[in-house]
């Protein structure tokens, strides 16, 4: 049975929005979310990475 893809959404000048379900885990295994949708840091200067936590807003995070 066909399964619907994770989607990935780039935002401008902000995370990468995944649509999942998705499982985000550490090198080491250790899961750190299983949820439905997720935001991952693409700017470096959250303070919850690798999640998003809104700072880009904050900053002058311009994607190339
Ligand atoms: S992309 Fe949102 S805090 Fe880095």
């Amino acid at each position: 049975m066909p399964t619907d893809p994770i989607v990935i959404t780039v935002r401008p000048n902000g995370p990468l929005k995944i649509r999942g379900p998705a499982v985000v885990q550490r090198s080491d295994g250790e899961i750190l979310s299983q949820e439905a949708n997720v935001a991952l840091c693409r700017c470096g200067q959250s303070s919850t990475k690798p999640f998003c936590d809104g700072t880009h807003k904050t900053i002058p995070f311009q994607a190339e």
